[in-house]
């Protein structure tokens, strides 16, 4: 395939790609979500059931989604959310990923859970880099990491609160991604049976740096990620309260954002706490099963923090109207996860840029198809939902 779209249409194809090149248990692991999934197919389903309200007889012939955010234009309205998987899912898929997104205008985050170190990833990709993290019981040890964020230009700290305790995911222990890793049949026979990735992924680290390394944590704990489950921190921390946010906030000099609100009362404390922005998010369907779709708590947020917040919301966002839906209803922009992860999974950072293009494309088309020119004039009559 020689033309710019990979044979990649939407982010559906994507997300096959990524299927059939990795083994299954990583595939799932990236894919899936927790329990019985209820919070991940609804994330989809809320996105579905909002419809669009178009006008009509508007020159739309100059469009823009270009987006002010934190004081800074960006290109689309859209972040790069942390998934700690993409040095997995591609040899360096972190370096690759955050190109993407430098190559698009908008923000990566990079999850403190990657295999390849911020350090690195701030001098081979460049662009506007976040930096996401959990707080880790010895708190002096995400301390360390803030320091290191702050020294390579990192502007905004993203600070995930919604995952205490380690979710519920039984499809990693059928597939055998537990602690500690155990070699089975079924997870060799998984790897063995697709070269792609052990030759191109994984072989290329052994070939290299050796098996990955979660290199953003301590030098002490950057153990293998064959020591760990997949995409565990070292430790999750049930102690972490709003202090930790005010704490942070002495800490952190730039931009500092709470990642995993989903009540409203939340979404002010964070603001309280100094908090310059707000993720609305279920984590993709990842951690609570049961809980409500993001985009249908967005307006009560958008109310109830009266511009005091930046609110960026994720979860289930896969085409460029679900991104229309969001701004229409308050949001300043949104995250995206598995649609770029696939991306990357399934051709690296071309693969990547694919991803972001199919929104990029598709919310212009739609903004047209609505009769608005510019994302700023989006508003929540552009949206009808559902009773
Ligand atoms: C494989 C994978 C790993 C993730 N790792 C993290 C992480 O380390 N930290 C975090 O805050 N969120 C993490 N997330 C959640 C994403 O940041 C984001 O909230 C979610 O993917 C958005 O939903 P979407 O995938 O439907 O776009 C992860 C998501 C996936 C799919």
């Amino acid at each position: 395939m020689n033309d710019d779209t990979l044979g990649f249409y939407n982010t559906a194809d994507l997300r096959e790609a990524a299927r059939r090149r990795l083994p299954r248990g990583l595939f799932e692991f990236m894919d899936r979500g927790n329990d019985d999934e209820i919070a991940m197919r609804d994330n989809r389903t809320a996105l579905e059931s909002i419809k669009l309200n178009p006008r009509v007889l508007v020159d739309v012939s100059k469009r823009s989604q270009e987006i002010t955010l934190f004081g800074k234009r960006q290109k689309m309205p859209i972040i790069v959310a942390p998934t700690g998987s993409a040095g997995l899912a591609w040899y360096e898929g972190e370096i690759a990923l955050a190109r993407a997104a430098a190559a698009h205008g908008i923000p990566f985050t990079l999850a403190a859970g990657s295999m390849t170190a911020l350090e690195r990833v701030a001098a081979e990709a460049g662009g506007t880099l976040w930096m996401q993290f959990y707080m880790w019981p010895d708190r002096s040890l995400s301390h360390q990491l803030i320091r290191r964020a702050r020294d390579a230009g990192f502007e905004a700290l993203v600070f995930t609160v919604d995952t205490p305790v380690a979710p519920g995911r039984e499809y990693n222990l059928r597939n055998g991604f537990t602690i500690p890793f155990r070699f089975t049949r079924r997870n060799v026979t998984d790897v063995l049976t697709h070269p792609r990735w052990l030759i191109g992924v994984l072989g290329r680290y052994l070939a290299t740096t050796g098996m990955p390394r979660y290199m953003n944590f301590p030098p002490h704990t950057q153990t293998r990620i064959t020591s760990l489950p997949m995409g565990r921190s070292t430790a999750l921390n049930d102690t972490v309260t709003w202090d930790d946010v005010r704490e942070l906030r002495k800490l952190w000099p730039r931009k500092l954002i709470v990642k995993g609100i989903q009540h409203p009362r939340d979404a002010v404390l964070a603001a309280d706490c100094g908090a310059d922005a707000v993720v609305l998010s279920n984590h993709g369907g990842r951690v609570l099963d049961s809980s409500r779709a993001p985009i249908l708590a967005l307006p009560q947020v958008v109310d109830a923090v009266k511009k005091r917040v930046t609110v960026i919301v994720d979860s289930g966002f896969r085409r460029g109207s679900d991104v229309v839906k969001a701004l229409a209803l308050g949001a300043d922009a949104v995250m995206v996860g598995r649609a770029p992860l696939h991306g990357t999974a399934s051709a690296g950072e071309a693969g990547a840029r694919r991803a972001l293009q199919i929104y990029r494309d598709e919310i212009d088309r739609v903004l047209a198809l609505i009769g608005c020119t510019d994302v700023a004039d989006l508003t929540p009559e552009h949206v009808i939902m559902p009773k």
